[in-house]
């Protein structure tokens, strides 16, 4: 069985694409920087790994990345996020630039993997999504807004395949440690003129866990939504988030 995993290359895609290989999966792993790519290819063992540059803001991506999936089982959608802007102060351009990265590549890379998947019988779609889409995150429009699109096209494209053995589900991560995050809490410590390690207690702060997640403990739960396991959970949201949401749904 093959998977295609996005933002494979740090982060969570790449302790993803380290779960899912230790699965057995072959992976074709996606990001835009080819060396960070080859590195963490080079890295996993007895599983065949492919990979493929590309830029999810280029509305060529999918095309580039289905076309040297072939056939694919799972795939996981995931790659950058993009920068903080307060609602009052977005711009069009990074607008189309955000939603393509965000919404337009992942559904059209999906949209051209399904049939196969549908065909065969079996198939696993799963977005990494952010908290932001149950709740809107300060500064964080185009994020808020591009993910809960998605979002909302997986509970609706998953009902559609649900039939074919395809299940489609979102992850939602709280704040799990990775250099995203890292350089989120530096811009809004920049933000505010406070020191770093404030802002990351404040935020540890909001987590019941009382930390932030690990790559791994993030991984472990796409890598249970890829197995056969989880064949009846499908159109849904499931939050990795140490309890950090509040919201019922
Ligand atoms: N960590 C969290 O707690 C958290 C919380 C909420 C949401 N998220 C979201 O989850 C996703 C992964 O987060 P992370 O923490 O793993 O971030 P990360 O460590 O910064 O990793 C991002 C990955 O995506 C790739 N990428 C970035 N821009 C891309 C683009 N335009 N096209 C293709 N690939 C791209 C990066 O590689 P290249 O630079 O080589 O392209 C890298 O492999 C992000 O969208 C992030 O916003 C994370």
């Amino acid at each position: 069985m093959k998977a295609v995993v996005g933002g494979a290359s740090s982060g969570l895609g790449a302790a993803i694409a380290r779960n899912l290989a230790a699965q057995g999966y072959d992976l074709l792993l996606w990001a835009r920087n080819q060396e960070r790519l080859s590195s963490v290819a080079q890295s996993l063992t007895g599983v065949k790994i492919e990979t493929v540059a590309a830029d999810a803001s280029d509305p060529g991506a999918a095309e580039k990345v289905a076309d040297a999936a072939g056939e694919a089982d799972i795939l996981v959608l995931n790659a950058g996020g993009p920068p903080p802007a307060p609602a009052d102060k977005t711009d069009a351009d990074e607008w189309r630039r955000a939603l393509q990265l965000l919404t337009v590549t992942p559904i059209d890379l999906a949209t051209r993997l399904l049939p196969g998947m549908r065909e065969r019988g079996f198939g696993r779609i799963i977005a990494v999504l952010s908290s932001g889409v149950r709740e809107p995150l300060p500064e964080l429009s185009y994020s808020n807004s591009g993910r809960a699109a998605l979002a909302a096209w997986l509970k609706t494209v998953g009902r559609t395949v649900a039939a074919d053995g395809v299940t489609v589900n979102g992850v939602v991560p709280g704040r799990i440690d990775t250099e995203r995050v890292a350089a989120l809490d530096r811009a809004a410590a920049t933000r505010t003129g406070k020191d770093e390690a404030d802002v990351r207690a404040a935020s540890i702060a909001t987590i019941p866990a009382g930390r932030y997640g690990q790559p791994e403990e993030f991984a472990s739960v796409v890598g249970f939504l890829a197995s056969p396991a989880s064949s009846y959970v499908t159109a849904s949201l499931l939050s990795c988030d140490g309890g950090m949401m509040r919201s019922l749904t």
